[in-house]
């Protein structure tokens, strides 16, 4: 029925002929047809894949139990992107999720989607559209009397596919989630990894290009967790789907989002790419999760480390003109992985002592933190500040000595 708009590549996966093309941040360059929808829905030239406009979501509106879930949101996700959501619970994150596909409207604001107003989208047309949205939970939401082959038939019974190309392309999806040798599992048989990835496989099955993603890592230990995450970057990559996440856990931002954004009391309170909101995180929640994916003392360090420190973690000595100071060094890209240190030693007249140091992979990009005391005159200290700047190195707290 869809063969017209469909290819398949030579891993035997059935995806869509037009292909993303990547830009230099690692983002998929939106494509331009995307705006034009001509299924239904008003359809505009709309700048990004997904656009929320002043969106308030009210629950119980004008009684005393109202609740103001979401107080005015402003988003807009690239096509192709992986775009986490973080938020402590109650924040507004599921909320937010079933805005963006419709299963809930939101009390004032416009949630565009691939060009479409999604209020304006009524029956057939709205199914229609819902269906190009995949969506995966926390707790997998499977049919326990189905086996995983039977769950994956699930959505395509409902399009109405043919029952042999059902089953073929429900056989296809199991593979691309590695999950053939259990096709015929019930979920109760199955771990929960792999009840995750039947719900990766029957979100799949009508060829979306979004995939909503609802805390489906939450239920899992942190090896499956990064499996499925693996899963969801590859799937992004391959098949060029965009992918929207949500989450309480940095950890899974980390690893595969692109961009974030910090959700607090139904309200954004930051966003950024990933690897600039490790580095510089601005506001007080964004510092909190930040802290809690590094070291809490080293990013809450940053608001007091100002001036000398009065206990020198070293026993040496230090002459009356020399100085001490504790910085925080953030290393993001390919400076992360230049012998700095060892070169600032070399050409300055200071003393570096390491208290702590971790480096790690965001995504694509390597992120190092240093925390150092640097001892020496006033003068050197300045030095070697400026050729740590000048190298790329952030430094924390900012400013003159
Ligand atoms: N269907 C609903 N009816 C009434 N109130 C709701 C409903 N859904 C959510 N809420 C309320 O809206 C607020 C935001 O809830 P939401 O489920 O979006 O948060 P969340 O960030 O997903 O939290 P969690 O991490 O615990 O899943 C909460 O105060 C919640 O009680
Ligand atoms: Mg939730």
């Amino acid at each position: 029925m869809n063969d017209k708009r469909m290819v398949m590549n030579d891993k035997g996966m059935t995806m869509k002929s037009k292909e993303m093309a990547v830009n230099d941040k690692g983002m998929a360059v939106k494509n331009k047809e995307m705006a034009i929808n001509s299924k239904g829905g008003h359809a505009e030239e709309s700048e990004s894949f997904i656009r929320l406009k002043h969106v308030k979501k009210l629950y119980y509106p004008g009684t005393k139990r109202e609740i103001a879930a979401l107080k005015g949101i402003d988003l807009d996700i690239e096509k192709g992107e992986i775009f986490g959501v973080i938020g402590y619970s109650g924040a507004g994150k599921s909320t937010l999720i079933r805005l963006i596909n419709a299963l809930e409207k939101p009390t004032d604001g416009e949630v565009w989607v691939g060009g479409v107003n999604m209020a304006t989208l009524t029956g057939d047309a709205l199914r229609r559209k819902r269906m190009k949205i995949g969506m995966i939970f926390q707790h997998f939401n499977l049919l326990w009397s189905r086996t995983a082959l039977e769950n994956v038939l699930f959505p395509l019974e409902l399009a109405g596919w043919p029952r042999a190309r059902a089953t073929q392309r429900a056989r296809e999806l199991l593979d691309i989630v590695s999950l053939s040798h259990r096709k015929d599992a019930y979920p109760a048989r199955l771990s929960g990894g792999e009840k995750q990835r039947v719900g990766i496989a029957r979100a799949l099955a009508n060829e979306p290009d979004l995939l909503l993603s609802d805390e489906a890592t939450s239920a899992l230990d942190p090896k499956t967790t990064d499996d499925i995450l693996e899963l969801l970057l590859s799937i992004n990559r391959t098949l060029g789907i965009t992918i929207v996440l949500i989450t309480h856990e940095m950890r899974v931002i980390e690893k595969i989002c692109d961009r974030v954004a910090v959700l607090d009391e139904g309200v954004i309170k930051e966003v950024g790419r990933v690897r600039d909101v490790f580095a510089k995180p601005q506001s007080a929640i964004a510092k909190r999760f930040v802290a809690e994916a590094l070291d809490a003392e080293d990013v809450l360090m940053r608001e007091t480390a100002r001036g000398p420190v009065s206990e020198p973690a070293t026993d040496r000595l230090l002459t009356s003109s020399g100085e001490t100071r504790r910085w925080r060094l953030i290393f993001v890209g390919e400076v992360a992985e230049r012998p700095v240190i060892t070169e600032l030693i070399r050409q300055h007249a200071v003393e570096i002592n390491i208290l702590r140091g971790e480096i790690k992979r965001l995504k694509d990009t390597p992120f190092g933190t240093l925390t150092v005391e640097v001892s020496g005159r006033l003068e050197d200290i300045q030095k070697a500040r400026r050729y740590l700047e000048q190298t790329g190195v952030i430094i924390e707290p900012p400013g003159e000595e």
